[in-house]
């Protein structure tokens, strides 16, 4: 077995370094503890990181009393996590901030659509090209899974929670797989994938008008280079290549109109938000970037998505960019309707909400929505509620009747797929 590659200069120099923002009698604890569990090779990454000064804020911010939820890769997989990265120790603290969750997520019940969302302490801006609106932290997607395992989503390895104990106010869920953090559009589409190509193929022989705000010039660009580069910020609703192909003979007949086609487009795209699943419920309205209207509704047999009068099916939530979020959906949401200044409104209100600063959330996103969905609250008054036999909702008799709901097991559509009864 080939040990994996961490520096150990300073691991072995006796470390030199301010000690005073670290409460040792904590951190000793958590050492004993992490040793108790196996995870040896994360106690070497430790220190490691301690010969830093993000490594110790990092050691101190856990070790300072509050709850947090920690992945902690194990041996196994701290043997197969990228030697570019564990080799060099800035990376390698960006990365394992992106495994830390401020929090305690243990009484986040199993809610439906059952994944469930936390801010990471990872939001290191020189590490990425292009950003959440705001400078927001990057999430962490994970959910419990037909095999009652909890299963991190949309990492190229299937990474699973193998083990689980607690130190003082901290949960460590130990993880068979070093997490990587969310890569680019190009990068999340794989090229061994064609399930999306169809929507790419779109998006990149449509051109926007882009305002570089450095330079103050605007210039046009590929919608698929801007969603990859230079956003931040947003959410879209990605039909998958069987819907693209469904709707190809509309496509077809629209394709002379640009104004109607980019409309089409731009009734899948949220600007200058990034909207994970559970808030996009009944309760939830966004406007989408051609300045219409999409609303949302759960039942038993998924999540959906309504622009104009095409309702799509969720059929994967989340699909995590460094710069926003991508929903994969089954039917294309034909709607050439615009509303310019709904949709400016929406823009400025969007840039507006990115400015503030908001304080870190210690909850799953969504939290407060999607309790009343799933939990012993849940009354008849939302009419969504998830563990109905159907709800109320006038749109059931569209698309999923009778299939079960898809739901990707890890993996940015790289990973295979799980049908859930
Ligand atoms: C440790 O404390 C000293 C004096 O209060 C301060 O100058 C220094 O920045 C602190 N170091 C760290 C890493 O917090
Ligand atoms: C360090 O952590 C221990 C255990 O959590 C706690 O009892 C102690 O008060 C802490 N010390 C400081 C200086 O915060
Ligand atoms: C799981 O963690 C517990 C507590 O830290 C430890 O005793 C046990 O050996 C671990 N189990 C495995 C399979 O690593
Ligand atoms: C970090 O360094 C300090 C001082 O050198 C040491 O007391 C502490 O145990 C180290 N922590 C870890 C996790 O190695
Ligand atoms: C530690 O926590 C503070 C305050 O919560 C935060 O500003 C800082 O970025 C954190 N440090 C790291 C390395 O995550
Ligand atoms: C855990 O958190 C509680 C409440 O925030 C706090 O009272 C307690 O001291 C913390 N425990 C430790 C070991 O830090
Ligand atoms: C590390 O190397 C892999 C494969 O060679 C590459 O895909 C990845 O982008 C690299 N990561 C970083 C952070 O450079
Ligand atoms: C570590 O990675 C950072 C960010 O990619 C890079 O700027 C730096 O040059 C790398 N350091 C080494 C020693 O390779
Ligand atoms: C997802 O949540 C729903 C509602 O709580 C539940 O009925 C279903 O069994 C869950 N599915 C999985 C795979 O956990
Ligand atoms: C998962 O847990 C449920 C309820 O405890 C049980 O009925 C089911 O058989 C389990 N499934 C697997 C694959 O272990
Ligand atoms: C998380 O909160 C629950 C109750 O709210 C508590 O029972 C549990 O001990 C907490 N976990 C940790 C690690 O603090
Ligand atoms: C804006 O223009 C500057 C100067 O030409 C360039 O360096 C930068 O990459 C551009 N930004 C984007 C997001 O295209």
């Amino acid at each position: 077995m080939k040990a994996a590659t961490f520096l150990p200069l300073l691991v072995l120099s006796g470390v030199a370094y301010a000690q005073n923002s670290t409460n040792t009698t904590s951190v000793a604890g958590l050492v004993g503890a992490l040793s108790a569990a196996g995870l040896t090779q994360l106690i070497q990454v430790a220190s490691t990181l301690n010969g830093t000064s993000e490594g110790q804020q990092l050691l101190s911010n856990i070790t300072n009393g509050a709850p947090y939820l920690v992945f902690a890769p194990n041996n196994d997989a701290w043997q197969n996590a990228p030697s570019n990265v564990t080799g060099n120790i800035t990376l390698l603290a960006g990365y394992f901030s992106y495994h830390i969750v401020p929090g305690n997520f243990t009484q986040a019940s199993t809610i439906y659509p059952n994944v469930t969302l936390g801010e990471t302490l990872y939001r290191d801006p020189s590490l990425t090209t292009v950003h959440l609106e705001g400078g927001k932290p990057e999430v962490v997607a994970w959910a419990v899974r037909g095999d009652n395992k909890t299963h991190v989503l949309n990492q190229r390895n299937d990474s699973i929670v193998v083990n689980q104990t607690t130190f003082g106010n901290l949960t460590i869920f130990v993880v068979d797989h070093f997490l990587t953090i969310p890569e680019t559009l190009e990068a999340t589409i794989p090229t061994d994938n064609s399930s999306l190509t169809g929507f790419e193929t779109l998006l990149r022989s449509t051109q926007v008008e882009y305002l570089n705000s450095t330079t103050n010039q605007t210039s046009n660009v590929s919608f698929f280079d801007a969603l990859n580069t230079r956003y931040s910020g947003y959410t879209l609703f990605v039909p998958n290549t069987s819907a693209i192909d469904a709707a190809n003979s509309i496509l077809q007949s629209l394709a002379s109109n640009t104004t109607a086609v980019n409309n089409v487009l731009f009734n899948h795209w949220i600007n200058g938000s990034t909207i994970y699943s559970p808030l996009l419920t009944g309760s939830s309205n966004y406007t989408s970037a051609a300045g219409e209207p999409l609303s949302f509704h759960i039942n038993s047999t998924g999540q959906y998505v309504t622009s104009g009068n095409v309702t799509a099916l969720i059929i994967q939530p989340d699909v995590l960019l460094p710069n926003g979020v991508v929903h994969i959906i089954d039917t294309v949401l034909v709607n050439t309707d615009s509303d310019s200044s709904a949709a400016s409104s929406a823009i400025s209100s969007a840039a507006s909400v990115a400015t503030q600063t908001t304080a870190s959330q210690t909850v799953p996103i969504g939290f407060s929505q999607t309790e009343s969905l799933g939990g012993p609250s849940c009354t008849a008054s939302s009419g969504n509620g998830g563990s109905g036999s159907g709800g109320s909702s006038g749109a059931m008799s569209l698309s999923a009747a009778g299939k079960g709901f898809v739901i990707a097991v890890a993996g940015v559509l790289v990973g295979g797929w799980m049908t859930v009864s």
